[in-house]
Formats: C-alpha cells, structure tokens, sequence
C-alpha cells in the first residue's frame, strides 16, 4: 500500500491549492505515482486563526474537492498540519485535527523549537490530551533535536525531497532505515509542480524500507 501522509491538496484551504481546478490536478498527480490513500493535511496555525474558523474552511474546501474526485482517486484521508505553539494542549476540539477517527495529530516544530519553551505543551499532548504525535518533516530539523524528542515518544514523517538532495539524502536514510519511530512519509505537495517525482525516487531509494514504513502508515492509522 501507498500513503501519502502529508500533502496540501485542499482547495482554499491553504497555499498548497487555489482551486478545486489545481487541487484536481494534484490527486492526479497522486493516482498516476500509484498512491493509494492520499492525505490532505492542510496548514493550522493556532496563532493566527481560532481553530472553528479553521475547521469550517477544512469542511468547505474537502466537500468542494470531494465533489470534483473522479471515481479512480486516491482514498482521501482529512487531517491538518499543526503548528507547535505554547498553549496548544488546552486547546477544546484538538481532537478534530487529528486525521479522521484517530487520535493522530501531525504536528510541525517551529523553527525556532527549543525544548525549554515547548516542553510543559509537547508533554501534555501526550500525556493530558493523550494524542499521537507524528512531527512532520523531521529532516527539517537539527539531529539532536529529532533525537531527543524521539526519545520522549514522538513519532516522525519524512520528506520526499529529503532522500533526493545529497545534503540530506544520508542522514534520512539512516533514520527511515533504523528507527522505529519514523512512521510515515509524505510528498508535503504544494502546487503541481514537484508533483511525485521525489516520491517515487524516495521509494526506490528505500525498497524494502519503503514498504516497512508504509505498514506502519497503515497500522496507525487503521486503513484496512
Ligand atoms: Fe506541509
């Protein structure tokens, strides 16, 4: 099976696709690379925007792409990419963020994370709100950084792009290949202009690897 954890395919719903038109090219894209279930994790910044009105532009950008799918698409999966930030955890409906009927949140440090700042928040995700917590793109991310919260529980998801350059081609394989706690991977789509390529070159990249991970995908997530 094919999962594409992490991709910004909801029309309107974020800088990932303007319209239905794009977001119809994407899942495309997605069905030509083989992907089975294709997840639409848009972008959530609790800073900037209450989490209701978040929520009812999800809805409206899902029921307009829903619409639009043709019969061969992608398994869609509703999820969003949270942004970390101090306060989270009491935040009412966090739930709703998670990908549908799981307590899996998809959530992206900061560039600016330290531990100090966001420990009292990433320990109430787990242990008070008692979610999932997969960080996003962790190839983004200094190694002692991803090895420390790694340790805490978190779970992790890899970028395409990062098996493709070779500044960080080493280092996510190592990870993707060694530890258990990567548990996903995703083309984090934005436009069509990268499309899969990077996908399926991470795949081959990967072979037996690719398939390991994509069980965990599929385990977390409950997809029969
Ligand atoms: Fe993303």
């Amino acid at each position: 099976m094919n999962i594409d954890f992490h991709a910004h395919i909801l029309p309107g719903a974020d800088h990932g696709s303007s319209s239905p038109e794009t977001s119809l090219r994407q899942v495309g894209l997605a069905r030509r690379a083989g992907i089975d279930v294709l997840a639409a994790t848009p972008h959530f910044y609790p800073n900037l925007e209450p989490l209701s009105e978040f929520l009812e532009r999800r809805k409206q950008a899902e029921i307009r792409l829903r619409e639009a799918l043709p019969e061969n698409a992608p398994k869609l999966l509703i999820g969003a990419e949270t942004h970390l930030c101090r306060g989270l955890e009491h935040m009412d409906s966090l739930e709703q963020l998670c990908f549908g009927g799981t307590k899996v949140l998809l959530l992206e440090m900061p560039h600016d994370f330290s531990i100090r700042a966001y420990e009292q928040t990433l320990d109430a995700l787990l242990y008070e709100r008692k979610l999932t917590v997969v960080l996003a793109h962790i190839d983004r991310y200094p190694t002692s950084v991803v090895d420390f919260l790694l340790e805490l529980g978190f779970l992790a998801q890899i970028n395409a792009e990062s098996f493709c350059h070779m500044r960080s081609r080493k280092r996510s394989m190592v990870w993707a290949q060694e530890l258990q706690s990567v548990v996903a991977l995703g083309s984090d789509l934005h436009g069509c202009e990268i499309g899969y390529r990077d996908f399926l070159k991470m795949k081959e990249r990967l072979g037996e690897t690719y398939t390991t991970i994509m069980s965990r995908t599929q385990e977390l997530l409950g997809i029969e």
